[in-house]
């Protein structure tokens, strides 16, 4: 059975908050009351006539207010939400600042909007709405060479100009083809486009679909694995914006029976390192599945191949760095040397790597039917066999023996993307027989050491 990882106990739902906003652009608004309203429990109201705004705060109660000072009548507005006391954010798209009094003040341009939304959100304590995670947006990229799969669109797509500004670009219902791909990565420099998240359900039951064929149908793994790699992506987007939403459960269940049948016909770690693609744009996704394959491959090696493991491997090793948002941290492999890269990475960057392994075990216990033990896998994924690892610092004795497997799998696949061409594994080995000298890890280098490849 799982050890589970304590949760906190449940609180009284709080009462929703009341927002108040205050623009000239009705394409801000709606999207800050649609971001707002879709994540927090909480109601907003907007105004763009200052008569009707200054008239609102004698019949209502607001527990924050946002508004943009640029406009002609915006510093009447604020006049009073001084007088009432009341905390606000106050946008000036030059980021200039009024002269104002008062503690609670922030002036913010235009990409600085939404994470001091998102800061005010926490102050006032709005609670987030039920299934909704820190971080939703009102739109969710998808990676574009995963929506030329899924033709005809099931939702319009949009570019995004800034946290703000997304103009659409397709609508529902055409088709995204692989020129279209070409010419705007070529000529914008972009790889994602983006989907409203209240469409986002439609899309994923369309890339559902799109790998449910590929289970019944099985296709060459040179066509699998990019599908693979791009939809961790979109799993891993979603979750942190949605949380594990039935459709997402869907999704991470039919990628990983896809990853456990290629497994199933190709079992050797020959003919998985045989055109591995070693994609550094894509490090989270790409390592994420890469170590899928190899963590499955090393299992196999060591019988402990049965189809449950796999499953369990495979969803830990397509799940374990969800929570990180940025390629360059993920490929940070250990708490030295996040000390040594201290200027590169700042205080919330690093805070965000050392909780990654508990945000992650946390989320996936939200999911129903997980097999016993990916939580745990995920939370063990930096330990360290001399108990030097994080976050709980427990030696190899403590360590699941398939968390193990996915260590040694995660340097192998760092390995292979760092040294080009064929694999020279004694050098691997080598490099790493001090490391991986006790227990379970001792075992598998052993195995390792005995595989042809
Ligand atoms: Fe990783
Ligand atoms: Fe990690």
């Amino acid at each position: 059975m799982a050890e589970k990882i304590a949760k906190p106990a449940a609180k009284a739902a709080p009462a929703p908050k009341n927002i108040l906003l205050f623009f000239g652009s009705p394409e801000i608004s709606d999207l800050l009351t649609f971001s707002l309203e879709s994540r927090y429990q909480c109601s907003v109201t907007s105004y763009a006539s200052i008569a009707d705004a200054v008239l609102s705060f004698k019949t209502s109660h607001y527990d924050l207010v946002i508004l943009d000072t640029s406009l002609p009548d915006g510093m009447l507005v604020f006049e009073q939400v001084l007088t009432a006391k009341i905390p606000y954010v106050i946008h000036h798209p030059d980021g200039k600042s009024p002269e104002v009094r008062g503690p609670k003040i922030k002036v913010y341009k235009e990409n600085e909007l939404l994470p001091a939304v998102t800061a005010a959100m926490t102050t006032i304590e709005c609670a987030l709405r039920e299934g909704a995670s820190e971080g939703r947006a009102p739109f969710v990229g998808m990676r574009m060479s995963l929506l030329t799969k899924a033709n005809p669109q099931a939702s319009d797509l949009y570019v995004r100009l800034s946290d703000l500004k997304y103009v659409k670009l397709f609508h529902q219902g055409s088709t995204f083809t692989a020129d279209d791909e070409e010419k705007y990565s070529r000529r914008r420099k972009i790889s994602h486009l983006y989907v409203r998240t209240d469409a986002i359900e439609r899309v994923v039951d369309k890339v559902n679909g799109m790998l449910e064929d590929f289970l019944r149908r099985p296709r060459p793994k040179a066509e699998t694995a990019p599908v693979v790699v791009d939809t961790v992506e979109t799993i891993h987007e979603l979750a942190r914006h949605l949380g594990f939403t039935p459709e997402v459960q869907k999704l991470v269940k039919n990628n990983v029976d896809l990853v456990v049948a290629e497994m199933q016909n190709v079992p050797s770690l020959a003919g998985i390192l045989k055109n591995m693609e070693r994609n550094k744009d894509k490090y989270i996704a790409a390592h994420s599945q890469m170590r899928a394959e190899v963590s499955c491959a090393i299992a196999i090696a060591m019988e402990w191949g049965s189809d449950t493991s796999l499953k369990k491997i495979t969803m830990a090793s397509l799940l374990h760095d969800m929570c990180l948002t940025d390629n360059r941290l993920a490929a940070v492999k250990d708490t030295k040397e996040l000390e040594s890269r201290k200027t590169e990475f700042d205080l919330s960057k690093q805070e965000e790597y050392l909780s990654h392994t508990k945000r992650a075990a946390l989320m996936i216990q939200g999911m129903k039917e997980v097999p016993a033990d990916v939580d745990k896998i995920i939370l063990q994924h930096h330990e360290l066999p001399m108990g030097t690892g994080f976050p709980e610092a427990i030696g190899h004795t403590h360590i699941h023996p398939l968390a193990a497997t996915l260590m040694i799998a995660h340097d192998l696949v760092d390995w292979i993307i760092d040294h080009p061409g064929d694999l020279d594994k004694d050098a691997f080995l080598a490099a790493y027989d001090d490391k991986y000298a006790q227990g379970a890890f001792k075992k598998i280098m052993k195995a390792l050491r005995e595989l042809k490849l």
